[in-house]
């Protein structure tokens, strides 16, 4: 069950997509033109969120930029498919957090009706988790960081000492006292949580998604912590690696159920099967 269906809107308009798919691809708005034959000043336009881009201008840049046309093109009509969120075996609260001009999200994940939870990133530090932590859960059995950015992983110390919590996780070959390194195919039982951690490098050189399922309920249901890996609509920029981050996003949303519900780091929730057939960077 997830608590709060308050839907915030994509993280990611027209605009920043096709920004982020022309860092990729290493072209400017000049060499993006050239390749496209749509003209350097509708682009720049659509990047300054100004776009009157039509459909047939959409496809030609998804093929230049090596993008999902339908979902590109639905991002340009303002019509981006968001999917019904089902019910799962657990409770989730997504803790949105301000952060610039839109919103950092963390997770708390544990039994419906229980005080205790697991919390998946800390937001920009403790002050701004308490502002939206939930009154019923008072204890915390572990804490998973998915990358180390400020807006995801500040206050993890304090959090551990405030909590006592016993076990702080964060991807391998980050920095981050406090925390002990979890690897790709690693799985932490807390609870009647199975978390399976996925090393996703990409957007970060230490990056994890977490896989939840909660094996002895009696309904199915499984959820994808994501980081910065996939947004509803988009992914996070390959700061990294372009080319991690491109193949570590197919390997990722192949691998698990395409029922599973992803929890992104910005945005709303939305799901594998909805990613798969129209976010733009998943071709
Ligand atoms: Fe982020």
């Amino acid at each position: 069950m997830v608590t709060n269906q308050t839907i915030p809107p994509l993280e990611d308009e027209l605009g920043d997509v096709l920004e982020k798919a022309m860092h990729r691809a290493g072209l400017t708005d000049e060499s993006l033109a050239e390749r496209s034959g749509v003209r350097a000043g509708r682009i720049l336009d659509a990047i300054d969120y100004r776009s009157d881009l039509t459909p047939d201008e959409l496809r030609r840049l998804a093929a230049t930029l090596g993008l999902n046309e339908v979902g590109l093109c639905a991002l340009g009509a303002g019509q981006y498919p968001q999917p019904a969120i089902g019910p799962l075996p657990f409770c989730v609260w997504p803790l949105r957090m301000p952060h610039g001009i839109g919103v950092a999200n963390a997770y708390l994940v544990g039994e419906c009706g229980s005080d205790r939870a697991v919390l998946f990133d800390t937001g920009a530090g403790i002050g701004a988790l308490e502002a939206v932590w939930p009154r019923s859960i008072r204890r915390l059995d572990a804490v998973f960081l998915t990358h180390v950015e400020p807006e995801h992983a500040g206050g993890l110390c304090e959090i551990v000492e405030r909590f006592e919590v016993q076990a702080a996780f964060v991807p391998q070959g980050a920095t981050a006292p406090c925390g002990r390194p979890a690897g790709e195919g690693e799985k932490k039982t807390f609870g009647p949580l199975e978390i399976t951690v996925f090393a996703t490098p990409g957007h970060a050189a230490a990056h994890n998604c977490y896989l939840l399922r909660a094996p002895a309920a009696r309904t199915g249901g499984t959820l994808l912590i994501s980081g910065d890996l996939v947004f509803a609509g988009s992914a996070g920029g390959g700061y990294f690696s372009h080319e991690q981050q491109r193949l570590n996003l197919r390997r990722v949303l192949h691998a698990v159920p395409p029922a599973t519900i992803i929890a992104p780091g910005h945005g709303p929730l939305t799901t594998v099967e909805n990613e798969l057939r129209y976010n733009p960077f998943v071709v």
